[in-house]
Formats: C-alpha cells, sequence, structure tokens
C-alpha cells in the first residue's frame, strides 16, 4: 500500500484547531467536559469533517484522500506526531491496517448522485466507493458513523438507491437515521447549502436518543465572511469581459451575493451566499460575484473559506485559485459538523 507523505506540516498536534459555532473560532485543545474519542476520516478532501469532529473531543486516527492537492491543503493544517497514517484510495487500504476507532466519518464523493450530476448512481465507478465504506464499517465495526452527502441522493433512482444504501448500514447491525440540514438555518453560516447527513450506531439506545441539532438563528452576514482589506485586481471584473456589461446592470446591491449563469444574473434571494460547489474550480465559473464599495468582484478563496465556516487560522497552500475553490465548494460547513458531531459524541 502506498502511504502517501503529506508535504508541509506545520505547527504542533497540541494546539489543534477547535471551533465554536458560527464564524468565532479558538485555537485550544478539547474542554475537558467534551468526551474523548477516536474518528477515521475517509473522502477528508481538506479536513473539514475533521475540524467538527475535533472540536467535540475526536482524535483523527486514519485519513484517506486520493487527491494530492487536497491533502497538501489537508496536511498544511494538521501534524502527524500521533499514529495518524495517511492514506491515498481508500480501495487499497487493508482493513487489517484500519486502527480501531469509534466514529466512521465520511462525505462520500457526491457526483454520482447530484441532480446536476450523471445520475449514474452505484453504477458510477465513483458510486462504487461507498462499498469501501461498508467493508470497513464491516470489518472494524465502530460504534458510529457520519456520512455527508449532496440531498439529491435521496431522489437517485426514485429513492431507490439511498434505500439500498442505509439498508446495507442497517444489515451490518447499524440503527440509521438521516436529516437534510442548511448550513444558514442550522449552522449560523450565511450559505445556502443543503446536505443529507446519514448518522447510525450500533447501540439502538444511542441512536433513539440522538437528536440532529435543531434549527439556530442566523446571526451571521455576508459581511461577516467578506475580507476587509482591498484584494487582488485579479477578481474584479470589469470591461475586459464579454458579460461585464450584463453584471454592472444587475449585480447593484452589497446585501446579497449573484452568480454568472451563462446568459443572465441571478441574485440570491435570501442575502445569503448560494451553495458553493466542486466546480467553481473550473475555469472560476460559478464563483459568487460581490458588490464591494470598489467594484463588483468574485469571492476569494479565503472568502470561500469563510462561507463554510473553517476558522481564520486555518492556513491556505500557495497553488492555483482553482484548486481552492475546488476544495471549498467539495468541503462542508464546519460549525455545522462541530453540532453534529457534539450530539453523535455524547451518545457514544
Ligand atoms: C465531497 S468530497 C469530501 C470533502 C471533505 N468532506 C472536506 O471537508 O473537504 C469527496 C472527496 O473524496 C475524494 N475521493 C474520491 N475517491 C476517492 C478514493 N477512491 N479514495 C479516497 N478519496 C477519494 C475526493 O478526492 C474528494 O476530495
Amino acid at each position: 500500500m502506498t502511504k502517501l507523505k503529506p508535504r508541509g506540516f506545520t505547527g504542533d498536534q497540541k494546539g489543534k484547531l477547535s471551533i465554536k459555532e458560527g464564524f468565532t473560532f479558538v485555537s485550544v485543545k478539547s474542554k475537558a467536559s467534551e468526551k474523548d474519542f477516536t474518528f477515521i476520516d475517509l473522502f477528508a478532501g481538506i479536513g473539514g469533517m475533521r475540524l467538527g469532529f475535533e472540536s467535540a473531543g475526536g482524535r483523527c486516527v486514519l485519513t484517506s484522500e486520493i487527491d494530492g492537492a487536497a491533502l497538501e491543503t489537508y496536511s498544511l493544517n494538521y501534524s502527524p506526531d500521533h499514529p495518524h497514517k495517511y492514506y491515498g484510495d481508500i480501495c487499497k487500504i487493508k482493513s487489517a491496517d484500519v486502527p480501531k476507532h469509534d466514529v466512521l466519518i465520511a462525505g462520500f464523493p457526491c457526483q454520482p448522485y447530484s441532480i446536476a450530476g450523471l445520475r449514474k448512481g452505484l453504477k458510477d465507478e465513483r458510486g462504487t466507493v461507498f462499498m469501501e465504506i461498508i467493508r470497513i464499517l464491516k470489518d472494524k465495526k465502530p460504534k458510529a458513523i457520519l456520512l455527508e452527502n449532496v440531498k439529491g441522493i435521496l431522489a437517485h433512482d426514485r429513492g431507490k438507491t439511498f434505500e439500498y444504501m442505509v439498508s446495507l448500514i442497517e444489515d451490518l447491525g447499524y440503527h440509521v437515521k438521516h436529516q437534510t440540514l442548511n448550513s444558514m438555518t442550522h449552522g449560523n453560516v450565511p450559505q445556502n447549502r443543503e446536505r443529507v447527513f446519514i448518522v447510525g450506531f450500533l447501540s439502538k439506545a444511542a441512536a433513539d436518543r440522538f437528536e440532529f441539532p435543531a434549527a439556530i438563528p442566523l446571526t451571521k452576514s455576508i459581511a461577516d465572511a467578506m475580507e476587509d482589506t482591498k484584494v487582488d485586481p485579479k477578481y474584479y471584473y470589469d470591461e475586459r469581459y464579454d458579460c461585464y456589461s450584463e453584471i454592472k446592470k444587475d449585480v447593484t446591491s452589497k446585501d446579497t451575493l449573484y452568480q454568472w449563469r451563462r446568459q443572465y444574473v441571478r441574485e440570491n434571494k435570501s442575502n445569503v451566499c448560494p451553495t458553493l460547489t466542486a466546480n467553481m474550480g473550473s475555469g472560476g465559473h460559478n464563483v459568487p460575484l460581490a458588490k464591494v464599495k470598489d467594484g463588483i468582484r468574485k469571492l476569494t478563496p479565503r472568502e470561500c473559506a469563510n462561507f463554510q465556516g473553517f476558522p481564520k487560522s486555518f492556513k491556505l497552500p500557495k497553488v492555483a485559485d482553482s484548486k481552492l475553490y475546488h476544495q471549498f465548494g467539495n468541503s462542508v460547513t464546519v460549525p455545522l459538523i462541530a453540532r453534529i458531531a457534539k450530539n453523535i459524541a455524547k451518545e457514544l
């Protein structure tokens, strides 16, 4: 098996990132009152799920991520000085090499299930990686699991795909609950992002007690997530762009964000950021647009991190913006994961 050697490790494990709800992040260890538990981070991306679980007292004991660029961002933010293995392709991890852990977490690839995607479901090569989760669950039997995916997974093949996936988890003895949660209503982060969360416990009593976090007021605004300082001119739109006349006509309010949709501008009516997507990395399309005091520009990668609730201390590697847009679009809203993780940790 190829064990990846992440580049650019910095910092030390003692000062691991921890978060509080919303954009107020602190850089301290988990509170003594929070329960200590271990977890494995599958389809880890840049570690958004990991951040949420660490804030609930969890310790990551294995990471698997196939995309070297995502791992570069990941490894810049986490230290390896504890018994922690980084792996690439999940298909190549032998179950015997997976350490014992309490919780398996996985934001598995969403393309096969996305409404906007290919809708090939489990037959898509990328869909079959779900079976790797099932294999590890079967062989290691962690106490609990959290899986995350796009909302479209519920409707795929008239619900049959989702039903089948849940049945595979239940056949292993897990008691499963799922809910669709939105970052703006359940994470106090101003992004309209609906995702399905699947939680399972081996203990029926734990599953019965577990509750998904309730809705909370949205107190953070778009302005809270925007950079205060002047950003690089490359993010601005002007006459160099064919679409500029359309954009200038429609992008008029500082209180919301917009998206250029090939032929027209779409305004977000809820005064939040539209869903950040992985395809923001393809040529910068779909990166939301903002009216700022000195013009109209797209969000910077740091602002995308803010709209996913990543802490200000989260480091971005010096790589092409397209890679960072892709990574933050693919990631999760950290304060929302933190709330779910806290409720899971309570029942372990
Ligand atoms: C939806 S993203 C998850 C992002 C993650 N939750 C985060 O916070 O950044 C799915 C990830 O699965 C990774 N992936 C896809 N196939 C994989 C495989 N066979 N083994 C390991 N990782 C894989 C992709 O590179 C992608 O980063």
